[in-house]
């Protein structure tokens, strides 16, 4: 497994690490209450708050439990949401996918383009063999976005009284017998 943090580069846009420069852009996100309502975290009310969440999916880096890009649209640097996967099982081969983009750039298929760069590291680099988004039963956008990345709905979580659906994408290595 790599040491230095991978950098992603699709048609339009850049992924590469969350630093706390980005944390002014995302407040645009972690800020919003329509992008956090289904998000699991806190809206953030600072840019403080921002580093905090910052310093953990650094932590979550260097644990190799997980790993968060910022997403920028060519040709700027600019922050526009979070793309990444966490509770990274190495035993299982298996992660959990997490997203969010700022408001204003919803409806362009920035996410859609973002997680197949995403997938296709966690498959081919990460050799993740399971990937799974939780979605809560009203993120009808989450649900579309990972329905047409061939995640399939597999069931309903309750996990500490918040209901989820459970989404799964397999890798074609785990399909093969
Ligand atoms: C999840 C989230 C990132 C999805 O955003 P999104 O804009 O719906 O997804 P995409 O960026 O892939 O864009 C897809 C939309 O852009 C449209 N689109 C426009 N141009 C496009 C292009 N070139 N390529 C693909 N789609 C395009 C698609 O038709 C689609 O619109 P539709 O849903 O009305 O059919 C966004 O809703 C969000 O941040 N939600 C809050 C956080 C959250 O809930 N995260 C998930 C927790 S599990």
């Amino acid at each position: 497994m790599h040491l230095l943090f991978p950098h992603l580069t699709t048609e339009r846009l850049q992924l590469r690490e969350v630093t706390y420069h980005d944390a002014r852009a995302l407040l645009d996100a972690l800020g919003d209450i329509n992008v956090m309502r289904h998000f699991g975290a806190p809206v953030c009310r600072t840019k403080e708050d921002v580093y905090e969440l910052i310093d953990l999916y650094h932590t979550n880096w260097g644990e190799r439990t997980g790993l968060r890009f910022s997403i920028t649209v060519k040709p700027r640097d600019r922050a526009i949401g979070l793309v990444g996967l966490h509770s990274w099982n190495h035993a299982l081969h298996q992660a959990d996918v997490a997203c969010l983009l700022a408001r204003a750039h919803w409806g362009h298929g920035y996410m859609q383009e973002a997680l197949q760069a995403v997938i296709q590291y966690g498959f081919e680099q990460m050799k993740l063999e399971r990937l799974r988004a939780l979605v809560e039963p009203p993120n009808l956008n989450s649900r579309k976005l990972f329905a047409r990345l061939d995640f399939h709905e597999v069931g309903r979580l309750n996990d500490g009284g918040v209901v989820y659906v459970e989404m799964v994408r397999t890798s074609e290595r785990k399909r093969v017998p």
